[in-house]
């Protein structure tokens, strides 16, 4: 796991994980902020966190984390409010073991405030994407959404806490299909079960992504 702020997705992860609904193990979570929340939430030895003004260049930061991240040998690597832009050479390390949730409906608002943007243009429906890195910014293929409405949102704060709280069961939900294996990137696509997406899976109401075979054999 990689974030730079409280770790609010990484707890959902850890809850999940601990009421036995995603077969998965936190082997480290990566920091470019000592002071980052997220770290907390974890034990001292699933810690690293380093500085990037003590490193010459954004790819030494970016190597030295991703040494340290290799050394876990992860299966996955998931960025959940990591705020600095990761270097090509990062991406391409670890490229379709990488996602990323993003507080928009990509491919709108890339990037920073999205919900500022999102209130801003008028729009009815909000939400998240959980997506692959690439190394353009949040424009790798995106695998699943979760769309809140905008109504009674007069803020952009209150809008962001209308996302979050959909970011936690998309983003576990996503993790599922990742760690059992049915989620890759082919050729710059999502696919499942071996099969292109083509376009992105939907959390619904009830919390489960739609529409996906239950049966790969169907
Ligand atoms: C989330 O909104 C995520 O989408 C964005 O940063 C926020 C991180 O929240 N990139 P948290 O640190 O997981 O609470």
């Amino acid at each position: 796991m990689l974030a730079s702020g409280r770790g609010t997705n990484l707890q959902a992860i850890l809850d999940a994980i601990a009421a036995g609904s995603l077969d998965a193990e936190v082997v480290g979570v990566f920091s470019d902020r000592p002071e980052a929340g997220a770290l907390a939430r974890v034990p001292p030895s699933l810690r690293w966190s380093d500085t990037p003004a003590g490193h010459a260049t954004r790819e030494a930061f970016d190597a030295a984390m991703g040494d340290a991240i290799a050394a876990t040998r992860p299966d996955w690597i998931v960025c959940a409010g990591y705020l600095r832009i990761l270097t090509d050479g990062f991406v391409e390390r670890f490229r379709g073991r990488l996602l990323n949730i993003h507080p928009s409906l990509l491919p709108k608002y890339r990037g920073l405030r999205t919900h500022s943007r999102a209130l801003e243009a008028g729009d009815a429906e909000h939400g998240a994407s959980v997506h692959f890195v690439v190394p353009e910014l949040d424009a790798g293929a995106v695998v699943a959404q979760a769309v809140v409405p905008v109504a009674g949102c007069v803020d952009p704060g209150a809008l962001a806490a209308r996302v979050l709280e959909v970011e936690h069961p998309l983003l576990v939900s996503v993790l599922r299909l990742a760690v059992s294996g049915r989620l890759a990137e082919r050729d710059g696509d999502a696919t499942l079960d071996g099969h292109p997406l083509f376009m992105p899976l939907r959390l619904d109401s009830s919390g489960q992504l739609a529409p996906f075979p239950q049966n790969p054999q169907d």
